[in-house]
């Protein structure tokens, strides 16, 4: 089985070539940070537009680069969503084109369940079952994964995801787009402890989480008085502390809650090195298995979605099957427990 992966679902183009017997064999992303930055954030119509730009000089490298050929295509997979729908359609329209060219299925993948997946492409694989600490720009969620597409959620975030607190603060302190990298960057030249933020929520007694309150809080710090550079790396720093410790509050609370010891973190925030190594020593400390996606596929990219469809596939349980041009949608909100357990 060979499955073409194609990620469009906010301001990354990443597409993958995953073999169900050889693994992973080869990948590519086009990040669009540094057309979004001079606004600050992701601009909708801007992305859409890259993404047509760069998909297909992308997916001919790869198949250049891996030495396929289109023809052993077995299917094409795309994130049909959750994301913005106009960056969406580029996936969906170019994955059902070329699917439909080939004769082969297009499959719709739900961009959480890949993130949740990823762990998975590496060794060694977490078990099923697991509990997933989900942190992506959009979400914060814990589940628990009894298998594939077999997703309970076990709490969420009221307001703000962690990303969106990463890229929020970040905004605050003049730091660039994407936030997150940039405050952990500034945050490993500071000290925690200078100031002091609030973990919300953090002796709540439930699994869920709220992060608009931090930024309101690091809001009045840097209103109160002009910040030197000394004093805005260890601000960054409080804020990163702040948010691994409710994360991992929250993510062992749950671990213990279901008696299940292994523990996956995926998405974007999971890339941050200070949220990894203090989870690895409390983790370790309750004798729980921490597994992460490698790095690079921590935040967004072409082979969490060839791979996730290529799961689907061999349980014979795609979520949607595209099988004729004009047919197939997106779903820009799609909540990841309603999918359907694979059989
Ligand atoms: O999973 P992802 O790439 O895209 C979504 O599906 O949303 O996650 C992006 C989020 C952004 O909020 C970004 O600031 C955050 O992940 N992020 C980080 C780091 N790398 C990415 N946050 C903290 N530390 C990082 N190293
Ligand atoms: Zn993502």
């Amino acid at each position: 089985m060979l499955v073409l992966g194609i990620e469009t679902s906010c301001d990354e183009t990443g597409v993958a070539l995953y073999d169900g017997g050889r693994g992973l064999l080869g990948h590519g992303l086009h990040s669009q940070a540094r057309l979004h930055a001079e606004y600050g954030g992701v601009v909708p119509e801007l992305a859409s537009r890259d993404h047509i730009r760069h998909l297909l000089p992308l997916t001919r490298g790869l198949f250049e680069q891996t030495g396929c050929r289109l023809g052993e295509l077995t299917a094409v997979a795309f994130t049909e969503g959750p994301g913005l729908a106009g960056a969406l359609l580029v996936g969906a329209s170019t994955a059902n084109g070329l699917a439909y060219a080939l004769g082969v299925p297009a499959v719709g993948v739900h961009h959480l369940e890949a993130h949740l997946l990823s762990p998975l492409l590496s060794t060694p694989a977490p078990a099923f079952p697991f509990v997933a600490l989900l942190v992506s720009g959009g979400h914060t969620q814990l589940m628990r994964v009894a298998g594939v597409g077999d997703y309970e959620l076990l709490g969420e975030t009221l307001d703000d995801a962690a990303g969106e607190a990463f890229d929020k603060t970040a905004k605050l302190l003049g730091l660039g787009y994407p936030g997150g990298p940039a405050l952990a960057r500034l945050a490993g030249r500071g000290k925690p402890g200078r100031y002091t933020l609030p973990r919300p929520m953090i002796t709540s007694g439930d699994l869920d989480f709220s992060f608009s309150g931090l930024k309101t809080a690091v809001l009045t710090v840097v209103k109160a008085r002009a910040l030197d550079a000394a004093a805005r790396a260890d601000l960054a720093a409080e804020i990163e502390s702040a948010i691994a410790d409710v994360l991992i509050a929250k993510a062992l609370a749950a671990v213990e809650r279901s008696g299940i010891d292994r523990l996956v973190v995926a998405g974007g925030v999971g890339a941050n090195l200070t949220l990894r190594s203090r989870l690895d020593t409390r983790a370790r400390q309750r004798g729980v298995a921490v597994f992460y996606p490698e790095l690079e596929f921590c935040t967004d990219n072409g082979a969490m979605i060839a791979f996730a469809a290529a799961l689907r596939l061999e349980h014979a349980s795609p979520i949607t099957h595209h099988p004729s041009p004009g047919s197939f949608t997106v779903r820009p909100r799609w909540a990841l427990a309603t999918l359907a357990a694979a059989s």
